[in-house]
């Protein structure tokens, strides 16, 4: 009695639980949180959501027979959001942390990724480098983390957005920027005055799913085996970033 009374407490203060595989199944529609501002992984081509965890969330969906509602926010309020069911899961380039496994559960990786540093001529390139330095990091991220912990380090200054950090880069308000070795990659591809520097760190980075919703999240495990081995995932892949980027 009491244990019912305590759960039926915590739905209203929550709102509603998550949604089952079942759930979700007989509505036809999953939503699914992300940013939007993460190329290549989660970006908008004008009015279009793209990219390669859009396009590959779209295959795992359609694999499971449902269709995708996107909902977009700034990536700091995903994981709340999250808790509060605004969406089903969250595909944003998320690493996994132990932080955040103690308010979320991760599915397998999609892909395994990392930090690394993004300067401009003459800037540091190394982590040695960055001793004294002002770096550019986007708030909420492992990147943050990551470079908080680094010895010697000038200033950490955090923006919003990713695309925020690069500005502030290629503006020289900052020496460097630390982001996903990928998304430095792409930045490179579109400013050839930002080049890549030496990686910071590597992580895993999966979909993340409220706690305890494992029907949703074997399904989702299953989905992305079953588009890894069919070519889907390695075409993808390839069209983003010339190779396979799963973890190996
Ligand atoms: N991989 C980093 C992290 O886990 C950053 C992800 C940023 N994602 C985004 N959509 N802006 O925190």
């Amino acid at each position: 009695m009491k244990k019912a009374l305590l759960l039926a407490a915590f739905i209203v203060v929550t709102g509603a639980t998550a949604r089952t595989l079942e759930q979700v199944k007989t509505a036809g529609t999953i939503k699914i949180g992300t940013e939007g501002a993460f190329k290549p992984f989660n970006y908008f081509e004008g009015k279009k959501l793209t990219g390669f965890e859009i396009e590959l969330a779209e295959a795992m969906a359609k694999q499971m027979g449902i269709k995708v509602q996107w909902v977009t926010q700034s990536f700091d309020s995903l994981l709340i959001g999250l808790n509060q069911n605004r969406y089903d899961f969250v595909i944003a380039s998320h690493g996994i942390t132990p932080e955040r496994q103690k308010a979320v559960d991760f599915s397998n990786p999609h892909y395994c990724g990392g930090g690394a540093i993004g300067y401009l001529e003459g800037g540091p390139s190394t982590v040695a480098a960055l001793s004294g330095k002002k770096v550019a990091v986007q708030v909420g991220t492992t990147y943050l983390d990551a470079v908080k912990k680094l010895s010697g380090i000038g200033e950490v200054k955090t923006y919003p957005k990713d695309t925020d950090a690069q500005q502030a880069l290629i503006s020289k308000r900052v020496d460097a920027w630390v982001g996903d070795k990928f998304g430095v990659i792409e930045a490179v591809k579109a400013n050839p005055k930002i080049k890549l520097g030496a990686q910071v760190f590597s992580e895993r980075n999966a979909m993340a799913l409220s706690k305890g919703n494992t029907t949703l999240a074997t399904a989702l495990n299953a989905a992305l085996k079953k588009v890894q081995a069919d070519g889907t995932y390695a075409k993808l892949s390839t069209k983003y970033f010339e190779s396979d980027i799963r973890c190996k």
